[in-house]
């Protein structure tokens, strides 16, 4: 890579809420960009906007991961993460083991995949940062939430193992466990398109996080200098003290 070529960023799950809007501020960083997501259109129509590279993957897929790795280059600066999800809310009497076992490929196997393929363009760029987006739910218990909190505390300890394991290289890792962040998909995709429910989640929450706040907290991890690890940051709205503590109004 030429002294002035731009430093790559890859982004998981871009093609809509938290993973979009750390691409855009990724780009207006002067990163170049590489977005993956299953919805090809809408991650094309990204990489038009933010003069990036769209890769349609299913991070749930090696063969597919194997071709984002190769779309982005012999060196990467930063992976985050990203693409995951919630499905369902029943308790563990009721639940349905094909939607935590989805919980668990796509927040912990999936990250594994991508990360697997990426890290030798993360040490080939002498300066690499993994970026893994857990959630509160990695942190505490909930009513309903068990498969999914199952899956989020994976991720947070996948995090913390690989930090040490890469201990002594060139790549610093960081977790993000946001709180309720309003993206327009995420509940949808929880209640499987149930939008009443969805819109439940965020009632009377005056101003809950929105992807751009997350967005902002990556871009300053990835900019404080090479030796500052950010370990982990719990980002919530201010209205959320706690996962059970929601200030609501109305
Ligand atoms: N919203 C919240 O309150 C909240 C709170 C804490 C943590 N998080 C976490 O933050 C991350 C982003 O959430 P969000 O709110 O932005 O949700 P979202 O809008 O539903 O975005 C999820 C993204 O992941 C992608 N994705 C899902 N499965 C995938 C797969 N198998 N392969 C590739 N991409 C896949 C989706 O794209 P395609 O469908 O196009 O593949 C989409 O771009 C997730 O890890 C989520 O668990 C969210």
């Amino acid at each position: 890579m030429s002294p002035s070529s731009p430093r790559v960023a890859v982004v998981t799950g871009a093609s809509s809420g938290i993973g979009r809007a750390t691409a855009r501020a990724l780009a207006r960083d002067g990163y170049r960009v590489v977005v993956a997501a299953r919805r090809a259109d809408r991650i094309a129509e990204l990489a038009a906007e933010i003069d990036g590279v769209a890769v349609a993957c299913d991070i749930t897929d090696p063969t597919a991961v194997a071709q984002l790795a190769a779309a982005a280059g012999p060196e990467v600066h930063v992976l985050v993460n990203n693409a995951g999800g919630a499905f369902g809310l029943d308790p563990i009497a009721d639940a349905d083991p094909a939607q935590w076992r989805a919980m668990y490929e796509v927040n912990v196997l999936g990250l594994l995949h991508v990360t697997q393929a990426l890290l030798p363009a993360l040490r080939a760029s002498g300066d690499g940062l993994v970026v893994n987006i857990g959630s509160t739910a990695g942190r505490v218990a909930y009513e309903g939430g068990a498969g999914y909190t199952a899956a989020k505390h994976g991720t947070k300890v996948v995090t913390e193992t690989l930090r040490l394991e890469l201990c002594g290289e060139p790549i610093r890792i960081t977790e993000i466990a946001p709180g309720m962040v309003a993206t327009e998909e995420f509940s949808s995709v929880r209640f499987g398109g149930d939008q009443a429910k969805a819109d439940a989640v965020y009632a009377g929450v005056a101003e809950p996080l929105v992807a751009e706040d997350i967005a902002q907290a990556i871009s300053w991890v990835a900019s404080r200098p090479s030796h500052v690890n950010v370990d982990e940051l719990v980002i919530r709205p201010r209205a959320q003290a706690a996962q059970h503590k929601v200030h609501r109004t109305g």
